[in-house]
């Protein structure tokens, strides 16, 4: 089976496709399969997002559609950025703009206590979708640690690793991430809904 990745980040597909090839799936980008959807993430849930996502471009294309949501919830900052997480601050920021918002937001916080969430879905052609949750726990570092990645892998720390997120090899942060465990809950629920339907 076929699946399209509803987004254009290829570091995306590399994780998802080294999850799905399991379960002999082939993710194949937007582009291969002929379709360009933008999409305005108007959710309130990364669920949500998620599923607008995968449904748009599952319609544009004809075929199953993927795509995942997420971002960093922190406790003391009312559990954002939350889905607001790659526009926090406004348009026109870098990364490093948007954590160094979320730690002037925490400071004289003794609460440092975050998350970071990633929710996936799937939608098929015959209207059903599969979603599934994966979350990390940590907590935000008092100043960043790390460079290389993204987002705001710099400032979350992993008490039990000592590690931001930026200072795991991809390996290590894949083992433990929101994305790394959303993926393996999804290929946990896809493989159930496959069992009973024929797609
Ligand atoms: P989206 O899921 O592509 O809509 O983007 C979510 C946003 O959350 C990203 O732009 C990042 O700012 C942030 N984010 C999500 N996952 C990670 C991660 O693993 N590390 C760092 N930041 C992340």
């Amino acid at each position: 089976m076929k699946m399209v990745l509803a987004s254009k980040n290829p570091h995306k597909l590399v994780e998802m496709s080294a999850i799905l090839s399991q379960l002999g799936i082939q993710v194949i980008l937007e582009s291969d399969a002929g379709v360009d959807v933008d999409v305005e993430e108007t959710g309130t849930t990364f669920e949500e997002n998620a599923q607008l996502k995968a449904t748009a471009v599952m319609k544009a294309s004809g075929l199953p559609a993927i795509a995942d949501d997420s971002g960093l919830c922190v406790t003391a900052l009312g559990g954002g950025p939350g889905v607001y997480s790659a526009r926090y601050g406004g348009e026109g920021l870098t990364d490093k703009d948007r954590y160094e918002l979320v730690l002037k937001g925490l400071s004289g916080q003794l609460d440092r206590s975050a998350k970071f969430v990633s929710a996936i879905c799937c939608a098929f052609p015959n209207g059903d979708t599969v979603t599934a949750r994966g979350e990390c726990p940590g907590i935000i570092a008092y100043a960043p640690r790390g460079s290389g990645t993204f987002g705001y892998d710099p400032i979350f720390l992993v008490p039990e690793r000592k590690k931001t997120f930026a200072e795991m090899s991809a390996e290590e942060k894949n083992a433990i991430s929101h994305r790394g465990v959303a993926l393996q809950n999804f290929k946990v629920e896809l493989e159930k809904y496959l069992a009973k339907t024929s797609v």
